[in-house]
């Protein structure tokens, strides 16, 4: 069967990654309903806390091609770099950063992964995150 092309798009992305401190590189591809894709990596910073996890950079481009209401699915992919992937879901910070797009959007969103053996994984936000906090 033919890869994912949201996950070939976050594994693409994950080349691109900025994480020379943790030497873990995580790569996001956001799909708009529409089809159009955004794309993400983590990028650190050697002030530690200012490093931005995958999950918001990505969200942050795609709030700029298509907007977070249009936000439909995810697909995130990490590992160490020049390794192999390993199966990886959102940090806790990220999950309410997806959960926005949600709220905005008015639906869940399906969020997918691979590992290195290419074993498929996939949520959504609302188990990942249920009763997420919006006002
Ligand atoms: N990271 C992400 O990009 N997404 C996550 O959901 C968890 C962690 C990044 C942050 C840091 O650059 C590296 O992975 C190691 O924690």
């Amino acid at each position: 069967m033919a890869e994912d092309r949201l996950i070939e798009a976050a594994m693409a992305a994950r080349e691109k990654s900025y994480s020379p401190y943790s030497g873990f590189a995580v790569g996001c591809a956001i799909e708009s309903a529409s089809g159009e894709i955004a794309l993400g990596a983590n990028m650190e910073n050697a002030s530690y806390p200012l490093g931005v996890c995958a999950e918001q950079a990505a969200l942050a481009a795609a709030q700029q091609a298509f907007g977070l209401d249009n936000v439909v699915r995810m697909a995130i992919v990490g590992g160490p770099k020049g390794a192999e992937l390993v199966a990886i879901t959102p940090c806790g910070g990220c999950r309410q950063a997806i959960a926005e797009a949600a709220t905005v959007a008015g639906y869940d969103i399906a969020v997918i992964g691979r590992d290195g053996e290419g074993n498929l994984s996939e949520t959504c936000i609302s188990k990942l995150l249920p009763g997420w906090f919006t006002f």
